[in-house]
Order: structure tokens, then sequence, then C-alpha cells
């Protein structure tokens, strides 16, 4: 299996690799690998000729020093999940240094507002770091095809956003939440909780479920207020956020609109780890 360290050997291995028509499929990932990413890097692996995945935990990202001090780094056993997926697979590793070329600042990015709801509110900064790191990704690799979970969904949206608004030659692929068995959704953080913690966060989907029987008859401050409640029953997790809003423009939903598609987005602590999850509404 091939891996880089450095762009430059990547984009110079590349070059000699892609003939005229090959296509190349590319799964940005910060590592900590789990099944939700073997899910996008099979999903590549059938419909590309090359498939890339880099694991990289980009600084730039995180408004929380001490959620990139613990965020989990486990390369090694990366490479092997990655190389029993499909040897044939790339793996782009680099450094801070060689991505940030010594300054590791992020670019403002204006993503028409899509940057200052939810994740970006709760999270200032966050979507300039990911759309820093994604684009320059994007020109080393220069994917025809790029994989994301829908679980980061309004990362997705943000995503999308900046390909439309550089007119990057690359399609965006979204694939399914991964869910443990208790239905907790798949993430790298999963790692960082105790047995206890990980078996009883089953309960956030539970109320994203329960969510969604609710808003089928009831309005979004109703629901949202349900959420609340939930979580005031509960003495593990901690609610940051949960909003119902439209899919397209993720605008909080204050009037039910038949026409309209909406999703819930739920944000919670659980000891200083942030879990985040979503569910389609319609
Ligand atoms: O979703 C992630 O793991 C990260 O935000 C990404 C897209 C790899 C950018 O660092």
């Amino acid at each position: 299996m091939q891996i880089f360290y450095g762009k430059a050997a990547l984009m110079d291995y590349l070059s000699t690799l892609k003939t005229t028509n090959s296509s190349i499929g590319f799964v940005p990932t910060m590592g900590a690998l789990h099944e939700g990413h073997q899910s996008l890097m099979l999903q590549s692996t059938k419909e590309n000729d090359i498939t890339v995945v880099s694991i990289f935990v980009n600084p730039t990202q995180f408004n929380n020093p001490e959620d990139l001090e613990k965020y989990p780094r486990t390369l090694d056993a990366d490479i092997i999940k990655i190389s029993n997926i499909n040897p044939n697979i790339i793996a782009f590793a680099p450094t801070v240094h060689d991505m940030y070329e010594g300054k590791t600042l992020s670019q403002p990015f204006d993503f028409d507002g899509l940057e200052n709801k939810m994740e970006g509110k709760f999270r200032p900064g966050h979507f300039d770091g990911v759309g820093t790191i994604v684009k320059r990704l994007f020109e080393i690799v220069k994917p025809t095809r790029a994989y994301f979970g829908e679980k980061d969904f309004q990362q997705v949206q943000i995503i999308k956003k900046m390909v439309e608004k550089n007119h990057l030659q690359v399609t965006i692929v979204v694939c399914p939440i991964h869910r443990e068995i208790n239905n907790l959704a798949m993430s790298s953080r999963n790692e960082r909780l105790t047995l206890h913690e990980r078996e009883e966060a089953g309960i956030i989907y539970k109320i994203l479920n329960g969510a969604k029987a609710k808003f089928s008859n009831n309005s979004a401050e109703k629901t949202t207020q349900w959420v609340k409640n939930q979580f005031k029953k509960n003495k593990i997790f901690t609610l940051e956020y949960f909003e119902i809003a439209d899919e397209k423009t993720l605008t909080t939903c204050k009037r039910k609109s038949k026409n309209k598609k909406y999703r819930a987005f739920i944000a919670v602590f659980v000891n200083n780890i942030r879990l985040i999850d979503t569910i389609s509404l319609n």
C-alpha cells in the first residue's frame, strides 16, 4: 500500500498514475477510522479508478484546544484498516507544516450565511478551518468525486457551497450515517467515551426519533421544547443545541411549510466530549 507524508510526493505520484480518462475518488478524514469511513472508501473504490484517503487532524477547525489535543490519533491502525479494505487505496497523512507551510491559519470564507448557524454559531471559525483544508486537499488530490458522511450535514452543505462558488470540478457524494448497535452515530470522538457513556449515548438517536414523531403533528417550537425537557431529565448528557431547520438553507423552522424538507440537528456534551447527530424529518 502506498502512503505519502508530503503533498509534493503525492502530487508527483498521482500525475504518473492518472491517465486522461482515469477518475480519482477522495475520502478526506481526520483518522481514527470507523465503519462510516470504511463505507466511504468502499463506495469510492467502486466508483473510481484511483482512491485517495487523507488522514489529517486539521488544527484550524478546532475552536477548543482540549478537543484538538485529545482527538484520537491512530495512524498505524488506520493504515491497516485501509489496506484491509483495498491495498490499492493511497493514503495521505501529511504534517501540519506540510499543509500550512509555517502559517497555521485559516482563510475567511463566505458560505452565504450557512457558516453562522448551528455548528458555526457554537464553534466560531470552525467552517473557515474546514473550508481552508478541504480546498487545499482538493487542490492537491484533484478528485473527480469526494465522499462525505451525512452525519456532518452542515459541513456537507458548506463544502457544496465552496465547490459551487469556486467552480471546482468535483462531485460531492454524500453517504448515509453509520450507527453503532445502540444507534449512536459513528464518530472518531466515540473512542473517547467510557463504555458506560457509549452505551448510554444511544439516547441521542432515541430522542431524535422521538422528535421526528412529535414534529409530524406539532410545531418546531413544541418539538424543540420536548427535546429540551428530555435532556433536563438526563444526568449524563447536556444539550448544547437542538434545531429544526430547512435542509437546503439551514434556516430555523419557525412555521412549517408543506413544500420544504426539514431536518433536526443536535449537539450534546458528555464529560467535555461533543457529539452531533441529525435526522431527516420528512
Ligand atoms: O469531517 C471531517 O473529518 C473533517 O472535517 C474533514 C472533512 C476531514 C476536514 O478536516
